[in-house]
Formats: structure tokens, C-alpha cells, sequence
């Protein structure tokens, strides 16, 4: 399977346009070593011809300019090789690109059932979008671990959702008291192959079937947010732990890396990093720890073959 980063930043990309953290003002001024993020989405694909996109950013135009793979066919005079989208929550920078895409619409998009009530009631994209073309034609992703689901332009790739301990976005009504669906993690499997993708871009805590999964896959694309627990309050950005916003730390006992470490997994990548995360400084100690544990960061225009 085919799998492009389209986006490896979390909410605000890096830089963020407001922020003048080390790492933002840093970048800007070209005075560390990092690379600019946008906010996150990747595409996964079978044949290379026909895509998935997962999770919709607001920078979703930039990033389809930015990648022939996702270039719709010379001979004809629109259309788009994303053939479906699946959501796996309903964050303002996974599915805010939804907006970008109305110009292709109709297009099947797939999430669980409280993630649509989300999208069609505290912020209801999917009912604005009904203008363009019919809008979105949604399909429900039961969020049982043993339903597998084939998104469409996915044939040969089975897809299962994993539930994931996390958060709802703060306009959401599960907001702080979330049920299975909030969030989910996709377990991707080639069926040719037999090689399993994991991608949980937050994840909280690590509960009986992400470790499951985690111990079955080739490659894992999980939550690289914040490196410390405590990052956005002593930026002074916000109260808020990593851990309130749904988002266990990259560093510590309880952190990103340690549970990546109990697992041999060939490729072990941070995903939807902050632009406060200080891992984003190529010339930091954690970036540099971080490698010398064998994992991996993405950046946007990283592509994966697993
Ligand atoms: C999150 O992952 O917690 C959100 O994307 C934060 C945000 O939308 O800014
Ligand atoms: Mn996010
Ligand atoms: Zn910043």
C-alpha cells in the first residue's frame, strides 16, 4: 500500500500564522533547523491510481496542488483521483478541507455515527455542503473493530476502525464526555500483502486493541502533538494539559515513545505534531532522542510504502 503524508502538522500547521513559540518564531526567522508543516490529512492507496483521502484539512488545496499523485488524469477536463474520505473525528483540521472539496462533489465520505451528528448539528459542515451537488454521500463506519470496511477506490485494502481514548472537539456535545466513535484510529491492511498500517493521530491512552494492533503493524503513524503534558500551559497558550485536549505527551512514562518502545515495529512515525512540540527543532536534544530510538517524524510530503 501507498501512503502519502499530505499534512504532519496538528491544528494551526507550523508555523501557526499567530504564534511566536521558540519553534514558530524560530522557523520564520530561519533561525533553527525544522521544517513548515501543514495540518493534518494523508492519503492511503492500493494501485496508486485511486486514493483515500483521510482526514480533510484546511490546507487540503495546497496540499493536492502539491502532489501529482493526486492529479486527476490528463485526458479529462476535471475529476480528482480521490475516489473517497474517511474521517476519524470531527476536528476542525480534519475535516474543515471538506469545504475545499466542494467543487468535486458528490464524494463518499465515511465516519462513525457521532461524528456526523457533529457534522450535521454543533458544526454542520455535511448540511452546508448538501448545496453543492448533493454534498457528501456519508456511509456509517460501525465502530465494532470486527466490522472491516472497503471505502470505495480502496479495493484491496481492508479497513478497521480502532476506538481511541481521546477527546471531542469543543464545539462537540461529547466535549470532555466522549463515547466510542468520538475517535477512532484506522488499522489498514494490504490484503496482498498481509502488512498492516496503523494511523491514531490522538490518542490519549492506550487501551487492549491499539496495543493489539500496534503489536501487528509494519507501520505506525500515531499522535506526536505535544512532547510534554504540561506544553501549552507553560507556553501560557492555554489551561489545558495535552492530556484535557485528548493527546498523550510524546515524552514520558506515559508518553508516545514509551509505548512505541515496547513494540518491534519496522516503521514508528509522530504524526500530527504541534508547532509547539519542541521535537520539530531538528537541532533539539528530543529530535535527537527521538531518532536514536528509531522513530521517525513526518513531514508533509513523506510517502511510505508498507
Ligand atoms: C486537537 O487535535 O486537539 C485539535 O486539532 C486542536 C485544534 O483544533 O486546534
Ligand atoms: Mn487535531
Ligand atoms: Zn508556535
Amino acid at each position: 500500500m501507498h501512503v502519502l503524508i499530505l499534512g504532519a502538522a496538528a491544528g494551526g500547521g507550523f508555523p501557526q500564522w499567530n504564534c511566536h513559540c521558540p519553534n514558530c518564531k524560530g522557523l520564520r526567522e530561519g533561525k533553527i533547523n525544522a521544517q513548515a508543516r501543514t495540518q493534518s490529512s494523508i492519503a492511503v492507496s492500493s494501485d496508486g491510481e485511486n486514493w483515500v483521502l483521510i482526514n480533510a484539512s484546511p490546507d487540503l488545496r495546497e496540499q493536492i496542488n502539491s502532489r501529482p499523485q493526486l492529479w486527476p488524469d490528463a485526458s479529462i477536463s476535471r475529476g480528482t483521483r480521490i475516489a473517497s474520505i474517511v474521517l476519524t473525528d470531527s476536528q476542525i483540521d480534519h475535516t474543515t478541507g471538506l469545504l475545499t472539496l466542494r467543487e468535486g462533489l458528490p464524494l463518499p465520505v465515511y465516519c462513525t455515527d457521532v461524528v456526523q451528528e457533529d457534522l450535521t448539528t454543533s458544526f454542520p459542515l455535511f448540511t452546508v455542503l448538501k448545496h453543492w451537488h448533493g454534498g457528501l454521500v456519508q456511509h456509517t463506519i460501525d465502530i465494532d473493530f470486527h466490522q472491516p470496511f472497503v471505502p470505495e477506490g480502496a479495493q484491496g485494502l481492508t479497513f478497521q476502525p480502532v476506538v481511541l481514548e481521546s477527546n471531542a472537539p469543543p464545539y462537540s456535545s461529547y466535549r470532555d464526555n466522549i463515547v466510542p466513535g468520538n475517535n477512532i484510529g484506522l488499522k489498514i491492511t494490504d490484503d496482498q500483502t498481509g502488512n498492516v498500517l496503523f494511523y491514531a493521530p490522538g490518542c490519549m491512552q492506550a487501551n487492549k486493541t491499539v496495543r493489539q494492533v500496534m503489536g501487528e503493524a509494519h507501520c505506525v503513524l500515531f499522535d506526536g502533538t505535544l512532547w510534554a503534558n504540561e506544553e501549552m500551559i507553560d507556553h501560557g497558550f492555554s489551561t489545558k494539559l495535552g492530556t484535557d485536549m485528548g493527546h498523550m505527551p510524546v515524552n514520558g512514562e506515559n508518553g508516545a515513545i514509551a509505548l512505541l518502545n515496547e513494540f518491534n515495529v519496522e516503521r514508528k512515525v509522530l504524526i500530527h505534531i504541534n508547532n509547539t512540540n519542541r521535537v520539530l527543532d531538528e537541532g533539539s536534544q528530543p529530535y535527537h532522542s527521538l531518532r536514536e530510538q528509531g522513530i521517525e517524524l513526518a513531514y508533509d510530503g513523506m510517502e511510505l510504502e508498507v
